[in-house]
């Protein structure tokens, strides 16, 4: 819960309640936002509406054609849930499982979710997850989102990850010790699965943001594909006096653009 203490010990006013009718803090006449309201789309029309099913066969042919890639997204524009079924939609790795790892368990099972959801399977079916003490897939399961740590220990009964054709590496700047050994573990295992004649093994390293060239050039020098994200409208508004607390009055006024949106939209 919030006090009114703040860290240097001075007493602060107490937060302003926010009432419905009250002005909001931008009370500069301007044209109020436009806002079509929520829009009911199918999840197929979802998925295609993504910046990066612009990119969509572009990716695939690189996808096939290269060991090891980069990928590098704006937030948001489709990475996790997209590649992994771009992947499987054209055949690539069809041969094993393609496995996604994730920092958290949480970001692996509202991933592996919402991935089933858009395949129309059960979960444990096409799409499964596996966190600590909670496995979620089945011999069906072809795309497996799993936590750093559960694919580190699955490697430690099978260094050459053989289940695997594809092994992505999301979210690669958030480094731990665990994603640092696991880079250390995909790669060694790509490397001898290759000189002992194996399936070949397929790294992908994705990330929002991160020094690309430092995961590039640990990958072999794997080529990096940026992908293009979605920009949106930018409206400035200003305060008519000074705010003695910045964050007390950006958090009343997102709560203002808030109501004012659900007033003028409904
Ligand atoms: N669990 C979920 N439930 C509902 N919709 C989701 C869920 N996960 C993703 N989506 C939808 O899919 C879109 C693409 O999300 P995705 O996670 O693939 O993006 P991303 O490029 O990996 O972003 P980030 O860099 O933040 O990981 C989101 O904008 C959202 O609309
Ligand atoms: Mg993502």
């Amino acid at each position: 819960m919030m006090n009114n203490i703040n860290h240097h010990g001075h007493k602060q006013p107490p937060a302003k309640k926010f009432k419905p009718s009250s002005p909001a803090v931008y009370t500069k006449k301007q044209a109020p936002i436009q806002c079509s309201g929520p829009k009911k789309m199918t999840l197929e029309e979802q998925r295609r509406n993504l910046p990066i099913y612009q990119a969509r066969s572009q990716i695939i042919a690189q996808l096939r054609k290269l060991d090891s890639v980069v990928i590098i997204g704006e937030t948001g524009s489709g990475k996790t849930t997209q590649i992994p079924q771009y992947l499987y939609e054209a055949s690539i790795g069809r041969q094993g499982v393609i496995a996604v790892t994730q920092p958290r368990r949480v970001a692996a099972i509202s991933l592996a979710t919402r991935v089933s959801h858009e395949r129309k399977t059960e979960l444990s079916k096409l799409v499964g997850y596996t966190v600590r003490f909670e496995d979620v897939t089945s011999e069906e399961t072809k795309i497996k989102f799993l936590t750093d740590g559960m694919l580190l220990r699955e490697a430690i009964g099978d260094p050459l990850l053989r289940k695997y054709s594809v092994v992505i590496l999301d979210e690669a700047h958030e480094r731990t010790i665990h994603t640092d050994v696991l880079f250390g573990v995909v790669k060694s295992a790509q490397k001898k699965r290759k000189e002992q004649g194996k399936q070949p093994l397929k790294i992908i390293i994705m990330s929002a943001t991160m020094d690309v060239d430092l995961f590039s050039e640990y990958f072999n020098a794997a080529p990096v594909l940026y992908l293009e994200g979605r920009q949106h409208p930018i409206q400035i508004f200003y305060a008519e006096e000074s705010q003695s607390d910045y964050l007390q009055a950006a958090l009343v006024t997102v709560f203002q653009v808030h109501q004012f949106l659900l007033l003028t939209t409904f």
